[in-house]
């Protein structure tokens, strides 16, 4: 039976992309710092699911990780869903602060074990969640946006040190747009939301195909084709906002 471990499953898109997993038969091991929720979700197929509570911020998480594996039998994918992200144009630096500690030093903790992981079993695959946040700075929420752009380029680095080293390991950079998720839930109205059990599925697919980069929808994917393509001097005079 296959396995798939997924941090970041209490909530979101990491909880929907579980269930598409357990649909199709795989032991999985979810993990995320909210017991309760945990619980919860292991009531939905005990014999199929595994859980260990963890914060991906914290020095032990690493360890965790290799609980939760022994537990599941092995990994075969490892997906990090697991992040944060605030509208912050007050610069208030304990969201930024906490936002950078999230995305990018538990983002990087989590990488490199699952990386080790696979080293030393010779393959896997390796995916995150990053967002279309990560294509340009944006004003609105600087942290958020920077970080996604950190794990873009983090990954962009494994695969070229995976291929040095004669690895086979496969990357997945999975970039939605607006998803309807609890990260969304600060009242604020966002344009082309998307459904979290559809992104799930494009998720899981990507994932089971080895794609490589994957913007999720396809509206998304053309406005990143343009936004990309825009000068400096033009970007910072846009008014790119959510009412
Ligand atoms: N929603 C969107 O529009 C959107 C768009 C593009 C990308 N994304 C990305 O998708 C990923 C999932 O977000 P979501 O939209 O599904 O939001 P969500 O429902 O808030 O899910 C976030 C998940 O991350 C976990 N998490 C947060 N901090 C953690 C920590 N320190 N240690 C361990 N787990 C932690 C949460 O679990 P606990 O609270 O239980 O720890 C939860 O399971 C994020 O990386 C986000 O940046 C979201």
């Amino acid at each position: 039976m296959k396995k798939a471990i997924i941090i970041g499953a209490t909530s979101g898109i990491g909880q929907e992309v579980a269930k598409i997993f357990l649909q199709k038969g795989w032991r999985i091991g979810v993990a995320g710092r909210r017991q309760s929720a945990l619980d919860t979700f292991k009531t939905i197929a005990p014999d199929q699911i595994e859980t260990e509570a963890f914060d991906i911020t914290k020095e032990d998480a690493p360890e965790k990780l290799q609980c939760l594996i022994n537990k599941v039998g092995g990994m075969d994918i490892f997906l990090l869903s697991s992040g944060i992200g605030y509208q912050n144009p007050t610069l208030n630096p304990e969201i930024e602060l906490s936002t950078v500690c999230t995305n990018v030093e538990g983002f990087t903790r989590m990488i490199i074990a699952a990386f080790t992981y696979f080293r030393q079993q010779g393959s896997g695959n390796l995916a995150i969640i990053s967002s279309i946040a990560g294509t340009k700075g944006l004003g609105v929420a600087p942290a958020y946006s920077a970080t996604k752009r950190y794990q873009n380029t983090y990954i962009d680095a494994l695969e070229q040190l995976a291929n040095l080293q004669k690895l086979n390991i496969y990357f997945t950079d999975i970039r939605p747009g607006f998803v309807a998720t609890d990260l969304l839930n600060d009242g604020k109205k966002y344009p082309l939301l998307m459904k979290a059990n559809k992104v799930g599925e494009h998720i899981v697919k990507a994932i089971i195909n080895k794609k490589r980069v994957v913007i999720i929808d396809w509206k998304y994917a053309i406005i990143v084709f343009f936004w990309r393509m825009i000068p400096r001097r033009i970007w910072k005079c846009l008014p790119v906002k959510t009412r």
